[in-house]
């Protein structure tokens, strides 16, 4: 089997599993005793919160460790619905991830209002009204995506927040695909809530992170209540081995992170190579100069993507988003700018990364060019 769907998760690397495996037994404590075997958790705890403000250059005490990107956001409108009174417009794309889309609403107040972000082809958010558009009245999110998953687009940070820092409008990103691929800088772009998970970085599934910015005192009203952990942001035991893991899968991707982004891009450019050049017709969506390393997402026109994954079943590769189980609405979104009916049932997506060899991808292209030449439409996709 190979393994192409980075973007619905990652294999653990087997640095940060090592680091975790003593928190299993030997430092079974837990962090909120007063004893040794608390101490002992909560100093890795504590490691593991530095380990993460580092990668994302913000503050330790800005940390609150989750279950994951999902119900990080949940606990970000949770509090924003908490924190702001009279009018609030959230404006979000409509292509984001439905971990985000459904926690904003279900935790919005009565008087939310939700406006579509405008995007263009790839995906990338319209910037040229981005600062009236978020200036209006009463308060004003702006909640995005900072990479796509589907598309593999890189949003253009340091343009948003340029725009963003020129208004009043708060900030949530999900950053669940963009942390541990491309550098962030949360500081400098000023975003004030964001949310990610470890599973997606190389670290153990269950456990993620909330990020909000003391810098404009925002506060995180906690929607785990109980014993009042983590200064009462999420309160219930912590997972230390989790949050162990999350903390070195982060200190990792800080330090391997170009190396990793150098590696993947080799691959990018071999496989729009082999395939431009053996099948001229498939297209590559999404953003091509402003995209994640190590994603492709591939139209194979008039031929279904589920055929081809049938075809292909020593592959590991998806044609969405593992949360929309196989449809998604970005396909559909697609029809706006010009592309046919039907294309969300010819497109799919491919991503790799550290453990991924060289061999893999030949074998992968190999396979794929075998399925599509048995196709009845290949030759229309040769020319
Ligand atoms: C863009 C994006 N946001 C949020 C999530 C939700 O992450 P999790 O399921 O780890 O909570 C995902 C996972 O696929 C994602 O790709």
């Amino acid at each position: 089997m190979t393994y192409l769907d980075y973007h619905a998760t990652t294999p653990m690397d087997p640095d940060v599993f090592e680091e975790m495996k003593p928190y299993f037994m030997e430092h079974f404590g837990n962090a909120s005793s007063a004893h040794k075997y608390g101490w002992r958790a909560q100093i890795a705890v504590e490691q593991a919160r530095q380990q993460v403000a580092d990668l994302l250059g913000v503050l330790p005490v800005e940390i609150v460790f989750t279950s994951g990107a999902t119900e990080s956001l949940n606990s970000i409108f949770y509090s924003l619905k908490r924190a702001l009174f009279g009018s609030v417009r959230v404006h979000m794309t409509p292509i984001e991830h439905p971990a985000l889309v459904r926690s904003a609403h279900e935790h919005s107040g009565e008087d939310w209002k939700f406006c579509d972000l405008e995007t263009d082809s790839t995906g990338t958010i319209l910037l040229d009204d981005l600062e009236t558009v978020l200036k209006g009245d009463g308060h004003s999110i702006l909640a995005c995506h900072l990479a796509h998953s589907e598309l593999g687009t890189l949003q253009p940070l340091f343009e948003i927040s340029k725009r963003i820092k020129k208004t009043e409008a708060l900030w949530v990103a999900d950053a669940s695909q963009w942390v541990g691929k491309v550098p962030l800088d949360v500081k400098r772009l000023g975003i004030d809530y964001l949310g990610f998970s470890g599973h997606k970085i190389y670290g153990p599934k269950g456990v993620g992170v909330t990020y909000v910015s003391k810098d404009r005192m925002k506060v995180l009203h906690s929607m785990i209540v109980g014993g009042s952990q983590q200064d009462g942001a999420r309160s219930g035991t912590l997972n230390v081995p989790g949050i162990v893991g999350i903390g070195k899968a982060c200190e990792i991707a800080r330090y391997r992170m170009s190396k990793d982004e150098e590696y993947c891009l080799e691959i990018m450019n071999q496989i729009i190579h082999a395939v431009s050049k053996n099948f001229p017709r498939i297209q590559f969506l999404g953003n091509m100069d402003h995209r994640l390393p190590n994603h492709l997402c591939l139209w194979v026109p008039e031929v279904s993507s589920s055929w081809i994954l049938s075809q292909m079943k020593n592959f590991g590769i998806s044609t969405g988003s593992a949360c929309s189980l196989g449809y998604s609405p970005t396909w559909k979104y697609l029809e706006k700018f010009g592309y046919p009916k039907g294309i969300e049932n010819q497109v799919f997506r491919l991503g790799w990364g550290r453990m991924t060899t060289r061999a893999e991808i030949d074998y992968f292209l190999s396979e794929f060019f075998e399925v599509l030449r048995s196709h009845p439409f290949h030759q229309e996709l040769e020319q």
